[in-house]
């Protein structure tokens, strides 16, 4: 996210929590790394089409050293993941396709704990807000807000179980970003927005409606971006059926969505036996897979795409993923 108040750099404040008073945790990433990761990063959005993720990262990397980088005038922004913390009453959240099981607290906070301190080990920044018994489905924080590097929508989401979630995540933003916001009768879950690049899809069904569609392509179209509505059928989220695996490809679940409305793109299908598959975690450098899909992540690996494998399981439960996890920017 470019427009911060102090000329890109991070308001320490708004990081510690102090300014905002959303009880912020935040896991710092190891300072030494950010550099390397944000030029790696740099790299992959300059990619050339259809090359390997490796490849295309590698020719840059070895075109651009860090000083031209610098003399070039980019800022070496801080890559920031606001995540939040699973609520004690998970076992009630939201389900559309799934049936009901017991989720085990314990167990997912264990693995949510894993993926923040992935990310973290990845030189993400992780903000972790707290949640609150009244908030089940609050650890989705993807459905709040869509972030990207020229504005940042407040969502609207499509379960008014969920509308609660907003305010702390609008406080933490707002201390890096411009902030827009989506407005009744607009409905708009952030996990229905897949962005690649200047392209955004977004599915229009369960949670987001025809409003909430116009009214992001309102916001992002000015800023050059091209926003398509798309169908899905079967699904919570667009992104339960598609997403973003490499700087070059999407892995998609066919049953769930056409495939061919991204014929631009190359596309890798998930293993049939495997229909969550699709809900990847693309982060630059790696990709993060759920462990629950072993073939999946080997029909990416075999298309070269570097993948970490992390145990979801438990959130699967409640019908979230990798993405529903966390909203990634760069500040
Ligand atoms: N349980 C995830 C959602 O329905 O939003």
């Amino acid at each position: 996210m470019v427009r911060t108040r102090n000329n890109g750099c991070v308001e320490p404040l708004a990081v510690r929590g102090e300014t905002c008073g959303t009880g912020l945790q935040p896991v710092f990433s190891p300072v030494e790394n950010r550099s390397h990761n944000r030029l790696t990063d740099f790299a992959t959005d300059c990619r050339a089409p259809r090359k390997s993720f490796t490849a295309a990262r590698m020719t840059i990397l070895r075109r651009r050293s860090l000083e031209s980088f610098f003399e070039k005038g980019y800022t070496p922004l801080m890559k920031f993941a606001l995540t939040r913390d699973i609520s004690p009453a998970i076992n009630q959240c939201e389900l559309t396709h799934l049936d009901r099981a017991p989720i085990d607290l314990a167990r997912a906070r264990e693995q949510h704990d894993a993926y923040c301190g992935l990310l973290s080990e990845l030189a993400w920044t992780v903000i972790r807000l707290p949640t609150s018994i009244d908030l089940p489905d609050s650890v989705f924080v993807e459905d709040t807000a869509v972030v990207t590097n020229e504005v940042a929508i407040l969502t609207k989401p499509g379960a008014a179980s969920r509308l609660a979630e907003l305010p702390p995540v609008l406080d933490v933003l707002a201390n890096f970003c411009e902030m827009e916001f989506v407005l009744p009768p607009a409905t708009l879950d952030g996990g229905d927005v897949l962005t690649v690049g200047k392209n955004v899809w977004v599915g229009v069904g369960d949670r987001t409606n025809q409003q909430g569609f116009e009214s992001l392509r309102n916001y992002l179209q000015p800023h050059g971006y091209t926003v398509r509505s798309a169908q899905t059928k079967g699904c919570l989220h667009l992104k339960t059926a598609v997403n973003r695996a490499a700087s070059d490809c999407l892995i998609v679940n066919p049953n769930w969505i056409d495939p061919r409305i991204f014929s631009e793109w190359k596309v890798i299908e998930i293993d049939p036996s495997e229909p969550f598959a699709a809900n990847v975690l693309w982060l630059g450098e790696v990709t993060l897979v759920s462990k629950s899909y072993p073939k999946s992540r080997d029909r990416l690996e075999s298309h070269g795409v570097l993948c970490r494998t992390i145990d979801m399981s438990e959130l699967a439960k409640a019908e979230g993923g990798l993405t529903c996890c966390s909203i990634l920017f760069d500040a």
